[in-house]
């Protein structure tokens, strides 16, 4: 658990997270409205070196972001009615990183491992956050940003 007083240090511990991701990483970021999702991937998204604002995807569900390590970037709080397959994302999902806010219960058979971002809103207005790891070597790589 780790706390993250302003929006500034979300950014920034998604700038350190960006760092030890690769290729085919799918990262699922849990928290309600306003947690800082968005805010996180923006993080991401600078530490990758993407092209292009990471901005809330509501209402285009996934934007691709090019650079060295695509990053795509899906908003899953309307997928409830349909599957993620649909989104025709596969292909690019084993040459990126995808982000998905919302994504529990729902993408989680994208890959045979994830880490899950779990964000927190207190009543200060500042944010713990806490990594978990889901199979693979998470837990190692993540260990210097717990
Ligand atoms: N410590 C913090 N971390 C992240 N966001 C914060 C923090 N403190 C305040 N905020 C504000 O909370 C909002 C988070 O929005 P956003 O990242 O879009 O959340 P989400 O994608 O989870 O709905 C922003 O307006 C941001 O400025
Ligand atoms: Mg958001």
């Amino acid at each position: 658990m780790k706390t993250l007083p302003t929006v500034e240090d979300t950014v920034a511990f998604g700038r350190r997270l960006a760092s030890v991701l690769r290729a085919g990483d799918l990262v699922i970021l849990n928290g309600p409205l306003g947690a800082g999702k968005t805010a996180l991937t923006q993080g991401i998204g600078t530490g990758l070196g993407v092209s292009g604002e990471v901005t809330s995807p509501t209402f285009v569900i996934a934007r691709v972001h090019r650079g060295p390590l695509p990053l795509v970037h899906v908003d899953a709080y309307r997928l409830q009615g349909f599957e993620i397959d649909d989104l025709d994302l596969d292909a690019s999902v084993e040459d990126s990183v995808t982000v998905v806010e919302w994504g529990s219960g729902k993408v989680e058979r994208l890959s045979d491992s994830y880490l899950e971002v779990r964000i927190e809103r207190r009543d200060d207005d500042t944010r713990l956050v806490e990594l978990v790891g889901h199979g693979g070597d998470w837990d190692t790589r993540v260990e210097s940003l717990r």
